[in-house]
């Protein structure tokens, strides 16, 4: 199953990132968003990042300045931005990115489902929901993966690849083929909340928000732990920020709401009450801590 084409839907925190590392896998790719303005801004932190890896191939003498500026120019090339839904319908694979909101990502696929060529293999990069729920809603299940990157996209060596029980195994064959041809590790998964990382990784934030919540350690305190402790890259309140508040509260509200009994699901009060405020974390400049662009501040 040839796959050339791909649209990604959404190019914020995590479609960028899926959009850039198609490109530098070679692919021909349409980055969709819902107005110029996200458009734009996901293209310059596109742009951004080709120049940093650029810039270290040359640092280290993997390329030299012209070989660098042509591989920049050659995967920026490949990727066509666009605000028109309809460029989606010729893709061999789209891959949606938006919003964690099940009914909008439902409203989506229904209309990606009646447009897009009989071929076409969806793909969302959902943390939480379930992709049999969104591959129903595509009309096309036979032809639904779930493709879950990770944040980062450009550094991050994962992609979790979900199947349904309706999933083809061509399908899900292409779906692993091309996480590998992005560079990235494929592992596969079962279509069950969370997959694999976030099944383990949610609830490991949740305990940290709850502790600092309590007041039994800073969140200072609470990231150098797991840090220096366990040799983790960021403790898991810097984590919450770098993910998003509002995208953690959404698993958390899908889950709390489907699985109230499991005991491991639970919304930490600050975590409704920064949001609420609009503190959202990095992407916003304040969540658990106050951000400077990349770096806290
Ligand atoms: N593009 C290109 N290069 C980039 C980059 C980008 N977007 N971001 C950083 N870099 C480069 C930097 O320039 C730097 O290069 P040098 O080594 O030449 O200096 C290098 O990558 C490392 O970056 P930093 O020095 O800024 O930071 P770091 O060493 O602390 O690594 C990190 C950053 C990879 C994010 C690391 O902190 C980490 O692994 N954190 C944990 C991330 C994580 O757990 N992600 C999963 C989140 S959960 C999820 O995604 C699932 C979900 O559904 C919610
Ligand atoms: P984000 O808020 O940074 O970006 C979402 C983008 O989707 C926005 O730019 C928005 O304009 C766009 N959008 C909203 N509705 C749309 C629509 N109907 N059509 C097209 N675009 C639309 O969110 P994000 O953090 O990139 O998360 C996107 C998805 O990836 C979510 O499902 C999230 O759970 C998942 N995810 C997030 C992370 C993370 O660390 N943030 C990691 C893995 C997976």
């Amino acid at each position: 199953m040839q796959i050339e084409k791909v649209g990604v839907v959404g190019c914020g925190l995590m479609g960028h990132g899926i959009a850039q590392v198609a490109a530098q896998g070679g692919f021909s790719v349409i980055a969709f968003e819902v107005a110029q303005e996200p458009l734009d801004k996901g293209l310059a932190r596109i742009e951004k990042s080709l120049a940093r890896f650029a810039s270290k191939a040359v640092e280290k003498g993997k390329q030299t300045e012209a070989e660098a500026a042509e591989w920049v120019s050659a995967a920026r090339g490949r990727i066509t931005p666009s605000t028109d839904e309809n460029d989606l319908a010729d893709c061999d694979l789209v891959i949606e990115a938006i919003v964690e909101d099940l009914d909008v990502k439902k409203e989506l696929f229904a209309r990606l489902g009646a447009a897009a060529k009989e071929s076409t293999i969806f793909a969302s990069n959902t943390s939480s929901f379930p992709i049999a729920e969104m591959a129903q809603a595509s009309g096309r299940p036979t032809r639904f993966v779930g493709l879950h990157f990770f944040n980062p996209v450009q550094l991050m060596r994962l992609v979790e690849v979900v199947r349904t029980d309706a999933t083809d195994d061509d399908v899900f064959a292409a779906a692993r083929a091309f996480g590998e041809a992005c560079g990235k590790s494929p592992v596969s998964c079962q279509d069950t909340p969370g997959f694999v990382v976030n099944r383990l990784l949610v609830p490991f934030m949740v305990q940290a928000i709850q502790m600092l919540d309590r007041g039994h350690a800073s969140a200072e305190d609470i990231d150098a732990a797991m840090q220096l402790g366990c040799g983790h890259p960021m403790g898991p309140i810097t984590l919450t920020d770098y993910v998003g508040l509002d995208t953690t509260l959404s698993i958390l509200r899908g889950w709390t709401t489907r699985y109230p009994d499991e005991h491991a699901f639970a919304i930490p009060a600050s975590l409704e009450s920064k949001v609420a405020e609009g503190k959202l974390g990095r992407k916003t400049g304040e969540g658990y801590y106050k951000w400077d662009g990349d770096k806290k501040s």
